[in-house]
């Protein structure tokens, strides 16, 4: 038997099994710049992404696991975080406090895609959200926080694509004229079809006879208006100041339709076609889309199986779950009651042990303390026991000491610590 299309099993050793390691790394830098740990349901109100991610959107016309409660409510598993979070904030009031309102954020994401390496239908985002300023200082500081995440696991072949997606100003007149630009082109009714629903997701389309047709097509950047350009060219004086190289990207397009201005995506060539490791961007008019008071908006979501990927890639270890220091092996019934209560200290003591459960013998405790990556084995035969000592084994060096019972955490500690 196993998990539904498109979902994995995090186990010890699977594929993505450093996934809270990662997690918990990707966003340590988010953490020590005062974003704080938010958390929104797993699902929420349909509407609330139809609204948010934008009908025009695949995410929201086919990709969502939508259904119904019993009382006939339609509910969605979230696609993304933002909407989410952002509701959240919007509902608590946070918004009418101290600003920016910084959050941060993980766990799993849904999304009805078709599976492939890399892509998954339950799959995991960290994410932070910085809300109520449009201070383009902050841009630079959220995309920052992204790359540091990246360079603190150790990625190298990370690039930053940056752009302007425009605003109300100037986003509409832009629109417009790409609009009658596609509408000089031979295309597909397909994409005919998108361009009447958005036309800049034309502009993201892959195939090279299509991208040949776009070569002269109109870019946003180059219609940005004073306030929009002014914005982006701050964004970019901060990036500068904080040393993060970034790629001018002007045919970037989102997945997502809230997007406005500053927008970024971060690529790893390490991994075919799904190259996207995070992305982000302003969203400036989103709290209203759901409801809320104008609020500004900029934030990013890293996918974690594609940096673990990525990881791979670049021929890089995941961050580990703690290694194991120290391996308790009793041997007799007296021995073990005293065993379990020194693991105990040693664990109060900071220290990562275990013991070797179901009473074996020597050699085949031996063999488990050996298996369990642990530097250190401590060895208690009833006889120690009544010497009032154990036997302190260092498992690399296969040296071995005998040390008074109560020395054995402080000894240990010393050596470890
Ligand atoms: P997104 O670009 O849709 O943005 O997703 C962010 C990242 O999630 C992608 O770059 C990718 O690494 C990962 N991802 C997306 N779909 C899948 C999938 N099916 N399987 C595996 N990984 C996937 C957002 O979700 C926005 N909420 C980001 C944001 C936050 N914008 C502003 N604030």
């Amino acid at each position: 038997m196993s998990g539904p299309k498109g979902t994995y099993d995090v186990l010890p050793g699977s594929e993505f099994g450093a996934t809270a390691a990662v997690r918990e790394a990707l966003l340590a830098p988010s953490r020590l710049a005062g974003y704080a740990y938010a958390e929104a349901p797993v699902f929420e109100a349909t509407e609330l992404f139809s609204r948010g991610v934008g009908e025009s959107t695949d995410v929201v016309t086919k990709e969502m696991f939508t259904f119904s409660d019993r009382a006939d409510r339609s509910l969605t598993l979230r696609p993304e975080g933002t909407v989410g979070v952002l509701r959240a904030a919007l509902d608590a009031g946070l918004h009418k406090g101290q600003l920016p309102v910084k959050l941060r954020y993980a766990g799993p994401m849904f999304r009805a895609e078709r599976p492939q390496a890399g892509r998954y239908r339950q799959f995991q985002q960290v994410g932070v959200e910085a809300l109520g300023l449009d201070d383009p200082a902050l841009d630079a500081e959220v995309v920052a926080l992204a790359w540091q995440a990246y360079a603190g696991i150790g990625l190298r072949k990370v690039r930053l694509l940056l752009t302007s997606l425009g605003d109300a100003a100037c986003r509409p007149a832009y629109r417009a004229s790409l609009t009658s630009f596609l509408d000089g082109l031979e295309l597909d009714e397909e994409t005919r079809r998108r361009a009447t629903l958005n036309p800049l997701r034309v502009l993201d389309d892959k195939r090279p006879e299509l991208q040949a047709q776009l070569a002269d097509a109109p870019l946003m950047v180059d219609a940005l208006c004073d306030a929009c350009r002014d914005h982006l060219t701050a964004v970019q004086a901060g990036l500068d100041a904080l040393g993060v190289p970034y790629e001018a990207a002007p045919r970037l397009v989102r997945g997502l339709d809230y997007y406005m201005r500053t927008t970024f995506e971060f690529v790893h060539d390490g991994l075919g076609a799904q190259s996207a490791v995070g992305g982000g961007g302003r969203y400036d008019g989103l709290a209203e889309l759901i409801g809320g008071p104008p609020l500004p908006g900029i934030g990013w979501a890293l996918g974690v199986e594609r940096t673990l990927l990525a990881l791979k890639a670049e021929g890089l270890d995941a961050p580990g779950e703690p290694t194991l220091d120290v391996f308790v092996v009793p041997l007799g019934a007296p021995a073990k009651a005293h065993a379990v209560g020194l693991v105990g200290q040693l664990r109060a003591a900071g220290v990562a042990a275990d013991l070797a459960y179901g009473d074996r013998g020597m050699k085949g405790a031996m063999k488990a303390a050996d298996r369990s990556g642990a530097a250190y084995a401590v060895v208690l035969g009833d006889r120690d026991l009544e010497a009032g000592e154990a036997q302190l084994k260092d498992l690399r060096e296969h040296a071995q000491v005998a040390v008074p019972l109560d020395a054995v955490v402080e000894t240990l500690k010393e050596k470890l610590l």
